[in-house]
């Protein structure tokens, strides 16, 4: 759970690369595009300029390179002919495999215009993601991170996602600890310097409840409210955080 600093060193790289993916397709997320076009774009860029492994490709049977989640769907959408359109909101999940080491990081994207309620809802959820950073340093426990985000998220009378959380992350995709996006002050393990975790609130404008589609992947919410998401790779450091995939648009 804990990485040395030669560790540490890789995962500041691959958490790197990957934040250049969702820079890189920024401009193509435009109405007219389909998710198919966009996983073709980022598994290039991303095999051949950044030469990574795009992780998601073949997990557990998963069969594209990218997760591309739009509206009510909450994570895991497998990119396919579904043109964008005015209006969506989409989550484009990317984790790069570079020497062995992985980094995670995911944002929200508005297809045009967005509506007043799903600029709020993405709004709330990227600020629900830095509570939870900011909360990280030695000696806070998991249940910190977790109580600090369900808080804010239920404030602002959102729900947060139950079954789905973010994890400890390295040689592994998924690693342990599980990082719970709820939960109780002082509750779980208490988090030391060289942790490498993701944190990923996906937070529904109605209830918190979900639903796993027929093609056993896409989850969706059950009310069909919007849901969104957005993910970074954290290091533990002596003092607090150190956000792994950060990218240069963001003051966290
Ligand atoms: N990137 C997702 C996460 O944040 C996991 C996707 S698994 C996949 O943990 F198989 F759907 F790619
Ligand atoms: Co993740
Ligand atoms: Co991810």
């Amino acid at each position: 759970m804990i990485k040395n600093a030669a560790e540490i060193e890789k995962m500041r790289v691959a958490g790197n690369l990957a934040s250049k993916v969702l820079i890189m397709i920024e401009d193509y997320v435009k109405p007219g595009i389909s998710t198919e076009e966009l996983d073709r774009i980022c598994h290039n860029y991303i095999t051949k300029q950044l030469d990574c492994i795009p992780a998601p490709l073949n997990y557990r049977g998963f069969p594209k390179s990218i997760c591309t989640s739009i509206n009510h769907q909450v994570c895991h959408g497998i990119p396919d002919k579904r043109i964008l359109k005015k209006q969506d909101i989409v989550n484009i999940d990317v984790t790069v495999i570079k020497d062995g080491y992985h980094g995670d990081t995911s944002k929200m994207f508005y297809v045009g215009k967005p509506s007043i309620q799903a600029k709020r809802l993405v709004e709330l959820t990227y600020e629900a993601l830095s509570i939870g950073i900011k909360t990280v340093k030695p000696g806070a426990t998991i249940g910190d991170i977790g109580n600090n985000i369900q808080v804010f998220a239920e404030k602002n009378h959102c729900s947060v996602v139950r079954e789905y959380c973010g994890h400890g992350i390295g040689k592994e995709f998924h690693e342990e600890p599980q990082i719970l996006h709820y939960g109780k002050r002082g509750e779980g393990i208490e988090l030391k310097e060289g942790m490498t975790f993701t944190i990923e609130p996906m937070i529904n404008f109605g209830k918190k409840e979900v639903k796993l589609l027929p093609d056993n992947w896409t989850v969706v919410t059950k009310d069909h409210s919007l849901s969104a998401q957005w993910e970074h790779t954290i290091l533990v450091t002596k003092s607090g955080f150190e956000v792994l995939t950060k990218r240069p648009e963001e003051n966290i």
